[in-house]
């Protein structure tokens, strides 16, 4: 059911955990299922995403694509990074089942949320950017979920 990718991504995910004063960090809940994840950037001063890690309370699905946009967005501008949606995950995965499509969302809103956290913190304005829906803030989780 699952490609070779996603499965090798899924076993061995690639940047989990937490960046120490990161420049911008963006949590999501998925509303169909109630699943969380949480981005991390590193931002250099030229726009950089220096680094990008990633906490996912969710699927394997979710694990999986969420790896992966960490993977695509390292090392790439805000304006690339942008362009790193779910259907770009998804294809760099070499696909997900019609039935997990829905988890891939969670990595492009969290993301959109980081650069959305980032942006507020540096007062600028990311153009082309939206205010992420469903960014939950900390210690709010309880509340929702
Ligand atoms: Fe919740 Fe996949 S089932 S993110």
């Amino acid at each position: 059911m699952y490609s070779e990718k996603v499965m090798d991504h899924f076993t061995n995910p690639r940047n989990v955990g937490e960046i120490e004063n990161a420049s911008g960090i963006g949590t999501v809940g998925n509303a169909k299922c109630g699943d969380i994840m949480r981005i991390y950037l590193d931002i250099d001063e030229n726009g950089i995403i220096k680094d990008c890690k990633f906490k996912t309370f969710g699927c394997g699905a979710a694990v999986a694509t969420s790896s992966m946009a960490t993977e695509l967005v390292k090392g790439k501008t805000i304006e690339e990074a942008l362009k790193v949606t779910n259907k770009a995950v998804m294809e760099a995965l070499d696909g997900l089942p019609p039935v997990k499509v829905h988890c891939s969302l969670l990595a492009e809103e969290a993301i959109h949320a980081a650069l959305w956290d980032y942006a507020e913190k540096n007062g600028i304005k990311i153009e082309g950017l939206k205010k992420p829906k469903s960014d939950i803030h900390e210690g709010e989780e309880e509340e929702n979920y």
